[in-house]
């Protein structure tokens, strides 16, 4: 297993419930380590940009409407298999079909607002991270 970097974004209804804590501590419980993170309070323009992929998507409005909602705080998660692992500890996007333990069942109740995203591939993962983050605010561990 290579290890990988993965752009997390703690979303709105997780921002606004208080569990930014509790969710970092499931991502670093699984080996993953937060090596960037900013809060960001996003604009309409840079939700249409980082959702692009969706925009002829029937939610696109919705999406982007609920990611302008409030702030999020957008991180760098490093670690082994960090794209794929982040993914299994986040659970499925509906929550209410997500497994036991994970964050979206925790943390989520409905697919619209539903707590994280994480990068879904080494390329978008890469797209991702340059699209908040530039390299003088990435820091690695040693
Ligand atoms: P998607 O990339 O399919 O899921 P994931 O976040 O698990 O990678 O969808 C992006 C977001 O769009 C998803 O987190 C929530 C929202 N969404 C809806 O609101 N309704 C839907 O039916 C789907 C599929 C997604």
């Amino acid at each position: 297993m290579a290890v990988e970097r993965t752009l997390s974004i703690i979303k709105p209804d997780a921002v606004a419930k208080n569990v930014i804590g509790d969710i970092i501590s499931r991502f670093e419980k699984a080996g993953l380590c937060v090596i960037a993170a900013r809060m960001a309070h996003l604009s309409q323009s840079e939700a249409e940009q980082f959702y692009a992929v969706h925009r002829e998507r029937p939610f696109f409005g919705e999406l982007v409407g609920f990611m302008t909602s409030g702030p999020v705080l957008v991180q760098v998660l490093e670690g082994e298999d960090a794209i794929a692992r982040n993914r299994e500890i986040m659970g499925a996007t509906n929550p209410k079909e997500a497994a036991p333990g994970t964050i979206r069942a925790d943390f989520a109740e409905t697919i619209d607002a539903n707590a994280v995203h994480g990068s879904d591939a080494p390329e978008t993962a890469a797209q991702e991270i340059g699209f908040f983050f530039s390299d003088e605010q990435i820091c690695p561990r040693g």
